[in-house]
């Protein structure tokens, strides 16, 4: 399986070249699954149909969905507030119930919500030959790219603090023997502490997806107009890929026409010297659109990144 993410600045084209990549693919014989992750979803207008959080046959090897990242954010907040409560049930000392409610408006919930949505999408790794991915604005794109690496780093950390209160345990029971609260018995061992065995699958977990969107069965391809501002954000995008260790595989300039010729040629000049000469790059035309086949583009896109 391999997976395609389209970035770049708001309405320079990033719903219709994810579309229109999907369809070419799955018109090759691929079986393709096309999802927007964008809160604003758009993949069902462009195909003329409706979506939703399900997938739905367009084709035969084509399937399409629109991500429902509220529903995403109430899983995650209700499988992460199981756990707490799991975990913590012999202390009533945190009063968790005030801290649950206001959860879903905590900064990150929503990155962790599409994070997890990707995770699940990911998952399909065997029903799919290519998954295509419709993003959300660029800094929430780059923050759901680097939460598996941050998330990574801070597990680490309480992994080992976790370690301390486990050290610190062993000696009290040494000293007083076993260590009872509420008539449980607490864990001083690793290998017995539901807290570590949480985190050893929480980093595990985070680990795999930071390594899939690093490898390069990941594509990550920034499409721009002929515009300075969308080449602006071309750039703050690469330096985010940089700093993220991400692949950048392909830029693209869409809605070229002639009379732009000008301003593109200079653009793809500044473009260039920020990335490696193995980023292939197309230019793909204003297209004459009529109604709902914008996911028809004039351009072998599938080729591109095939
Ligand atoms: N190559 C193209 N030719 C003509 N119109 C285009 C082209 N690419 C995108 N558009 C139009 O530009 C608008 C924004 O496109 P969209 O794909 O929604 O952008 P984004 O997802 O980046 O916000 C839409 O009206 C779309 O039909
Ligand atoms: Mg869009």
């Amino acid at each position: 399986m391999r997976t395609i993410f389209f970035t770049g600045k708001g309405g320079v084209g990033k719903s219709t070249i994810s579309a229109a990549t999907a369809f070419q693919l799955s018109e090759k014989g691929y079986t393709v699954l096309a999802v927007s992750f964008d809160p604003a979803h758009n993949l069902g207008d462009i195909f003329g149909v409706r979506l939703g959080h399900r997938t739905k046959k367009f084709s035969s090897t084509l399937h399409l969905q629109e991500a429902d990242l509220e529903k995403a954010a109430a899983e995650y907040i209700k499988t992460n507030t199981d756990i707490l409560t799991e975990v913590y049930s012999y202390t009533k000392a945190f009063n968790l119930d005030m801290y649950f409610k206001v959860l879903r408006y905590a900064p990150g919930v929503e990155e962790y919500a599409a994070l997890t949505a990707l995770e699940s999408v990911l998952k399909n790794e065997h029903a799919y030959d290519y998954i295509v991915i419709d993003t959300p604005p660029t800094a929430l794109t780059l923050r759901i790219l680097a939460l598996p690496r941050i998330t990574i780093t801070w597990i680490d950390r309480l992994r080992r603090i976790r370690r301390d209160i486990l050290d610190k345990r062993h000696t009290v029971h040494n000293i007083t023997g076993a260590y009872v609260e509420d008539g449980v018995k607490l864990a001083y061992n690793a290998n017995e502490d539901p807290v570590m065995s949480k985190l050893r699958e929480l980093f595990d977990r985070y680990v795999s997806v930071a390594k899939y969107l690093e490898s390069t069965n990941n594509k990550i391809v920034v499409v721009l107009n002929p515009d300075y501002l969308s080449l602006r954000e071309s750039e703050r995008i690469f330096k985010g890929l940089t700093d993220l260790n991400l692949p950048l595989t392909a830029t693209l300039t869409n809605k070229y026409t002639d009379e732009k010729a000008g301003v593109a040629d200079e653009m793809e000049a500044e473009l260039f010297k920020l990335r490696d000469d193995d980023v292939s790059h197309a230019r793909v035309k204003l297209q004459p659109y009529t109604r709902d086949d914008s996911y028809m583009i004039d351009y072998d896109l599938a080729g591109l990144l095939l």
